[in-house]
């Protein structure tokens, strides 16, 4: 059930801002606030509302910890490796608190809704001040309220399956781009994941406030929004709505500009869906649809809910209805009790279906999981040397496959300067392609038309057309 957060705790929030900024103001200068959001979209998401948050006390921003007045690390959980970085990074600033005792330093995000990872940083890291869970975002201005009177550790990471918070100032990372949560958690279990542990059960924001926060961004000058959450496919099932009726909705709002998505479920790609999405001329020719194993009896120790079939149906319709669209998938390597025919099954999948380009992971076991439990005789070298076998066989399948677009005309969203070449200018097809091409920088910010002249493996260079 969607469990809006109550007006009168959000006016209890905006009244702890408020102190907050007060306290602020009586300062010589403006408190500086370094926020370290790692992970993926989601968490880059909460990280510009942590950032409006803090913006609305009275706070500046710096790239760097380093002199600081309050840092925060905003984590991720989803591999062992991101929690290692954020120890890394965590451990480093036990200098900074010794420079500057007075420092506020905060760890939020995935990693601390585990109960295991609270206690260590209670244990080991004595210079955090501040933690506080995913469904605690909101409740900031009170934990620094108390921070900036009291100075007391605090953990606040409070249970319970999730709750939306509306309202939340955002301090968006990017002008052009827009990253708005549809919804928050995620029913599916992947038998890897940690996300419904940590995120909680799936829960939609309303369309109407969808829809108020995309019109503001395209008037505020959005030219892209990206529609955020971990199954996107599974959006309104609640509320008695779904993502064909969203993105068609979405679809309508005035103005020049691209919508995205991310992330999806192939069990939840429906015909209706990818009709939809050939039929919304703002919303991107790029499926990213992670498959994750190409062996239907990994899939099923995976809880995936679709087989190697029916994904393979699913990038048949899409290529029928979108010939042009980009497909890009995820893919793990060494699940438990994975064996070298069921890779090799992988192996076949991506020759097969050729994806644009592949997020490959080593399988990384996450405590509370059920695959975590799993039997995994698998040698890390072994999957190591499989992994490398998969990326030689991707690179082998990515070269030449945007030869395809030398000679096309495409509609690029300008973003910034060239990649290939700095005095270039770049942008993105509407397949999510790179572009160089040569023009004004009052160009960034605007759609041009670019006529493809070259392919590399990663990105094209092109023209401007019809100026
Ligand atoms: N180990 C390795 N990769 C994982 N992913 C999610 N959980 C794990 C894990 N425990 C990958 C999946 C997912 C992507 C975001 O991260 O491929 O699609
Ligand atoms: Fe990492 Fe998943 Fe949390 Fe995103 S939702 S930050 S990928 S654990």
């Amino acid at each position: 059930m969607t469990k809006n957060i109550s007006a009168e705790e959000m006016a209890k929030q905006r009244e702890f801002t408020a102190k907050c900024a007060e306290i602020n103001s009586r300062r010589g200068s403006p408190p500086t606030a370094h926020v370290h959001t790692f992970g993926c979209q989601q968490n880059v998401s909460d990280g510009e509302k942590i950032k409006g948050m803090l913006a609305e006390m009275g706070c500046g921003f710096s790239d760097s910890p380093e002199g600081a007045d309050i840092i925060i690390f905003n984590t991720c959980a989803v591999r062992e490796n991101a929690e290692d970085r954020v120890f890394g990074n965590l451990g480093a600033l036990k200098h900074e608190k010794r420079r500057n005792p007075n420092v506020v330093i905060g760890v939020c995000g995935c990693m601390v809704q585990q109960e295991h990872i609270v206690e260590k940083i209670k244990r080991s890291f004595p210079h955090v001040d501040l933690v506080f869970g995913t469904n605690a975002l909101h409740t900031l201005p009170e934990l620094i309220y108390r921070q900036l009177t009291e100075r007391k550790r605090e953990f606040y990471v409070p249970e319970g399956d999730g709750v939306i918070a509306e309202g939340l100032p955002i301090r968006r990372e990017n002008a052009l781009r827009a990253s708005i949560p549809i919804m928050y958690g995620c029913n599916n279990f992947c038998t890897y994941c940690i996300v419904p542990y940590v995120r909680g059960r799936e829960r939609s924001r309303s369309k109407e406030d969808i829809l108020g926060e995309a019109r503001t961004a395209v008037q505020n000058g959005a030219k892209e929004l990206l529609l955020l959450g971990q199954n996107v496919n599974s959006y309104g099932k609640e509320l008695g709505t779904d993502f064909p009726a969203l993105l068609r909705a979405v679809n309508v709002i005035d103005g020049e500009f691209r919508v995205c998505y991310m992330s999806s479920h192939p069990k939840d790609a429906t015909r209706e869906l990818i009709d939809a999405i050939a039929e919304c001329e703002k919303v991107t020719r790029h499926f990213h649809l992670p498959v994750q194993s190409g062996s239907s009896r990994v899939l099923g120790l995976m809880n995936r809910h679709y087989t190697r079939g029916d994904y393979l149906k699913i990038v048949e319709y899409i290529r029928e209805r979108i010939p042009d669209a980009a497909l890009t998938s995820d893919i793990i390597v060494g699940f438990p009790g994975e064996t070298r025919e069921d890779f090799e099954e992988t192996l076949s999948l991506i020759r097969e279906v050729k994806f644009d380009s592949l997020y490959t992971f080593i399988y990384s076991p996450r405590k509370g999981t059920k695959a975590a439990e799993m039997p995994d005789p698998v040698s890390a070298e072994e999957k190591g040397e499989w992994f490398r076998e998969l990326l030689a066989v991707q690179s082998e399948i990515g070269r030449g496959l945007y030869e395809k677009y030398v000679g096309q005309t495409l509609r690029v969203l300008c973003e910034g300067g060239g990649r290939t070449d700095p005095s270039l200018l770049t942008g993105k097809t509407p397949q999510d392609v790179i572009v160089d091409f040569g023009g004004d920088k009052e160009l960034i910010g605007k759609f041009v038309d670019v006529k493809i002249e070259r392919a590399y493996q990663w990105a094209l260079t092109g023209k401007i057309v019809n100026l």
